[in-house]
Formats: structure tokens, sequence, C-alpha cells
């Protein structure tokens, strides 16, 4: 499995270790920065992650900040993400057996190291459950739909009243 990881400033010593973690484990991992402890913003890291995996680049993402809020709000703004924010390991467990997430989100001021990998083999081991699960995460992939939809047809107005 090819796993995309990402980090601002203050994730980046946390991915660092995660990212040795996942390779003792047999994961390919893809880094898409930032690569040192220089203030960065955590958008531009968010947004690599998932286009990576919304583009099947990588089969799951992983994107660390202070919080995980900042950069799991960048993620989830690419189609095709389900960007999930855990502070411990039954969260990440619901997060794949119930959202189906593709991106696992967490804050590395807010968790300490070994609480964070745990969160990371949870995430990694549990699949999705389905069912009526799937039901509800159809809905979410609807509810893209429509928003892309509605930016595609601005853009096309826009690019055709520019002539
Ligand atoms: C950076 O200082 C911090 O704001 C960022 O890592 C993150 O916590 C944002 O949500």
């Amino acid at each position: 499995m090819k796993v995309a990881v990402g980090s601002d400033h203050a994730g980046f010593e946390y991915k660092e270790i995660v990212k040795k973690h996942l390779e003792q484990k047999g994961y390919q991992v893809i880094d898409k920065g930032t690569y040192s402890t220089e203030s960065v913003d955590y958008p531009v890291y968010g947004e690599a992650v998932a286009r990576a995996v919304a583009s099947g680049e990588a089969d799951r993402g992983i994107v660390i900040c202070g919080t995980g809020i900042g950069i799991s709000i960048a993620a989830n703004k690419v189609k095709g993400v389900r960007a999930a924010l855990c502070t411990n390991e039954y969260m990440a467990r619901m997060a794949r057996k119930h959202n189906d997430a593709n991106v696992l989100a967490f804050g590395a001021r807010v968790l300490g190291i070994d609480v964070a990998l745990g969160i990371v083999d949870e995430f990694f081991s549990t699949e999705f459950e389905g069912g009526r699960h799937e039901r509800r995460v159809n809905l979410i992939k609807k509810i893209e739909k429509k928003i892309f939809n509605i930016q595609e047809v601005c853009l096309i107005v826009r690019a055709r009243q520019r002539g």
C-alpha cells in the first residue's frame, strides 16, 4: 500500500517518525513535505496529500499539523477525500469502519507520539464495514457531486463570458 504523508512545521518531527514506522511495516511512503521545522502554511501540505489520494498516486494519506484541525480542513476540500481528525484509537477505528476515511489527520501538539502511532496502526488495520455505512458515505459523495457540478458550471460560464 502507498501512503502519502504531509505536515507543516509543527507536525514535521512526528511525520518523520510516522514515515519510519510505516516503512518498517512495509508500506511505501510518499513524502509531500514539509522537509524541515521552518514555518510553513499547512493548507499547502493538506492539499498535496489529498490530491495524491484523490488521483490514485497514493492509497491513503496522513496529514499532521499542530492540532490536526487546519490540515484536515484543507485536505477535506479535495473531492474524493474523507480526512478524519482522530485523537484516539477508537476514533481511528471508527473513521475506517463507518466513514471509510482515506486520510488520517492528527495534531502533533495534542498527542504523545506513542498515542499517535497507535492511532496510525488502528487506521491501517481496520477495514470499512460497508452496509448501512456505505449508504451514508454515498450521501457524502452526492454532496461533493452537487458542489463540484456547480463549480464546473461556473467555470464554463466564466470562460464563455471571457470569449
Ligand atoms: C501552526 O502554528 C498551527 O497553527 C498549525 O500547525 C495548526 O495547528 C493549524 O491548524
